[in-house]
């Protein structure tokens, strides 16, 4: 079979791959995502050609135009690779988030892994059980991307007949990861455990996904399950057990069992929430007696996947802005020109933009105009304000609806803890001025990545310690609550 060679900018990395692969299959581990899961509309997979050719469809070249993309631009989703090319390609530089947080523990012999298989962003730590340590973090892009940026798009791929290859995908990249992870460092591993939503629990484990596709959204599996290297097919060894740790619902998975774990809210007389902002939006609130959590369709606006400019914070993504002499000023991730911005800008900016009484209660923007402009060559739209609309009055709504399922009032929450790696960049005062969270700012703590430190955390503890989170947890379905539309549409008012 003939082969071709696809030189990839600015990465300097050349990859050969035979004639007539999609580019999709090849790309995604550069960085490249797939929000729309390929169906060319939402121009996030957009590549240079610099040199050589790639062949268009009438298709592409409609998606082309209508995205506004000029004749060097390729959709990588709609296109194969038939000769020689050279691409340049910018989403490679994707958002890091290790983390090296501490915590009580008793100390073990040996080494483990914790793993946090998100949605988008896979980490995998080695631990020195001894004395805590992170040896050595590995991450990336979950490679499941290329099927669909959310949840929804990939557990409609596994229902299209998908399932296996997204199973192999992710336990060969995380197996890969932890692979790299011992050639740092040759050591034997005892353990390892893994927390995910409950999709990517199920994925990873080949549990059917179909049950969290339609109502009433209940799965048989929320249950943890462990595996041997041979049947993940590791070339590794593991002397304990390797866990993906149990779900709390079909929309809360071991993520939140585990940040929960991180907070240590399970212990605490008084209320606290824990509000992940990553790829979906979970709440949870509660005391040592009880835990109330849901999920909320936040996520994809933070991600910037519903954002006309939306970008996920890499190099170009405008990560915050703040206001000068009545100008906002923006900080770009990278130092280069901006190109979009990530989900803390956007907060920022919708705060902003209300601070100068641009943008009504409603939302709208009051010189009438369908776009606003942020700096020079960055904009957002009315739909992207009302997207935001949406997101936060999701996070508020959720957080009103707990309070009210545990009888307290909102202002008993005495502190909020903000998850996820859009959470850590997060200007705190700009979520109350915005009104996601009604609580004065002091109450809010910017965590990091709970899920990873929780999966630490489980490293060192028994079933019986996760059990016991898990008894006091109930999940609850928000758009199921008697008050919720009431509530969620008073909320999106600014
Ligand atoms: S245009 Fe959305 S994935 Fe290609």
């Amino acid at each position: 079979m003939k082969k071709h060679n696809i030189h990839l900018q600015p990465l300097g990395k050349t990859l050969t791959v035979n004639d007539q692969t999609p580019l999709i299959d090849v790309l995604h581990e550069y960085g490249i995502e797939f929000p729309c899961g390929g169906k060319g509309t939402c121009g996030k997979c957009k590549v240079k050609l610099v040199a050589g050719e790639i062949e268009t469809t009438d298709i592409h070249r409609q998606k082309l135009a209508l995205l506004g993309l000029g004749a060097e631009w390729r959709l990588a989703c709609y296109s194969t690779c038939t000769s020689d090319i050279t691409l340049e390609i910018d989403q490679y530089n994707h958002l890091i988030l290790a983390d090296e947080s501490e915590f009580e523990y008793s100390p073990q012999r040996g080494f483990g892994v914790a793993v946090d298989l998100g949605t988008t962003t896979l980490v995998a730590q080695l631990i020195d059980l001894a004395t805590a340590k992170v040896l050595a973090v590995e991450t990336m892009l979950n490679p499941q991307v290329k099927f669909g940026a959310d949840l929804i798009s990939r557990i409609q791929a596994c229902i299209d007949g998908n399932e296996h290859e997204l199973k192999r995908l992710i336990r060969f990249n995380i197996g890969t990861m932890i692979e790299l992870l011992l050639v740092k460092h040759n050591v034997p591993l005892h353990k390892i455990a893994i927390v995910g939503n409950t999709a990517m629990h199920h994925i990873f484990s080949g549990f059917d996904v179909s049950p969290l596709s339609q109502y009433p959204f209940d799965t048989p599996h929320l249950h943890a399950i462990t595996f041997t290297t041979s049947e993940l097919d590791w070339n590794f060894e593991v002397v304990g057990d390797i866990t993906f740790f149990p779900s709390i619902g079909s929309f809360v998975g071991s993520d939140i069992l585990a940040g929960i774990a991180a907070t240590g809210m399970h212990k605490n007389d008084t209320y606290c929430a824990l509000i992940d902002l990553g790829t979906n939006g979970e709440i949870v609130v509660g005391n040592k007696n009880q835990l109330i959590c849901a999920s909320t369709a936040a996520g994809p606006a933070f991600e910037g996947t519903n954002i006309s400019m939306g970008m996920r914070a890499t190099t170009g993504a405008v990560s915050s802005f703040k206001l000068v002499e009545n100008k906002l000023i923006a900080n770009v991730i990278g130092n280069v020109s901006a190109k979009g911005i990530c989900g803390s800008a956007l907060v920022d900016a919708i705060a902003l933009l209300r601070k100068q009484d641009l943008l009504g209660i409603f939302g709208e923007i009051n010189s009438g105009e369908s776009t606003i402009e942020l700096i020079k060559g960055i904009s957002l739209t009315q739909k992207d304000i009302n997207e935001f609309q949406l997101a936060k009055a999701a996070i508020a709504a959720g957080l009103e609806i707990l309070c009210q399922s545990l009888k307290i009032q909102l202002a008993d929450i005495q502190s909020i803890y903000i998850a996820g790696g859009f959470g850590n960049y997060i200007n705190s005062s700009h979520l109350v001025e915005t009104g996601m969270i009604e609580l004065p700012v002091t109450k809010i703590h910017k965590m990091g990545n709970t899920a990873l430190i929780g999966a630490k955390m489980f490293l060192f503890q028994d079933a019986n310690t996760i059990d016991e989170i898990r008894s006091k947890t109930i999940h609850i379905n928000l758009e199921s609550h008697p008050n919720f539309q009431d509530i969620y549409v008073d909320k999106m008012l600014f």
